[in-house]
């Protein structure tokens, strides 16, 4: 009966196939706990996130001066969103309807219509706002008056101040996040 021999065991070198297997082995670690912290700190950051503070994202913006705003009319106005970035262009003015009712009573309406977004007009005529896409229909006030719209138009605050219209903006309101 032949016996078995332990095979003879070879030195780790740079040139020794096990000694690159341990090496690779290694690299794949690495690898994995760079993936895994890519992956963990924008998920803490995510999860701490929410014991933040929570700062208003709305901001005081004129809308100029009160003689732009006769009694009893109303008209279209436009501020530029304070939280952009340049590459934004066009797309930060926004525009808001202002009805002045009378003195330094306002009305601020955001331009979209409370079905599905789209832009409403006003029609001095008919003294309603309409709503172009599903036939979406608002009094003077902005409370609703016909179609599918399910509340009146979202009004923003507003102060007078130093002769001019100030309108809180900067966050685009709806049925969830109301202004
Ligand atoms: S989006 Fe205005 S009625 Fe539908």
């Amino acid at each position: 009966m032949s016996e078995l021999k332990e095979p003879a065991k070879q030195e780790v070198t740079p040139e020794n196939p096990s000694s690159r297997r341990d090496w690779l082995f290694s690299i794949g670690v690495a690898l994995n706990v760079i993936a895994g912290a890519a992956l963990a700190v924008p998920l803490i950051g995510f999860v701490f996130s929410s014991f933040a503070e929570k700062k208003d994202p709305r901001d005081w913006i004129s809308l100029g001066e009160l003689d732009h705003f006769p009694e009893k009319t109303t008209r279209i106005a436009t501020y530029r969103n304070p939280y952009t970035r340049p590459w934004d262009g066009q797309t930060a003015d926004i525009p808001c309807w202002v009805r002045r009712v009378s003195g330094k009573e306002f009305q601020i309406f955001a331009i979209n219509c409370t079905h599905l977004g789209c832009p409403v007009r006003w029609f001095q005529e008919s003294g309603l706002f309409l709503c172009p896409c599903h036939g979406g229909a608002y009094l003077e006030d902005g409370s609703r008056a016909a179609g599918p719209p399910p509340r009146g138009l979202f009004q923003y605050d507003y102060k007078v101040e130093k002769g001019q219209l100030w309108v809180k903006g900067g966050q685009m309101p709806t049925l969830s996040n109301p202004v």
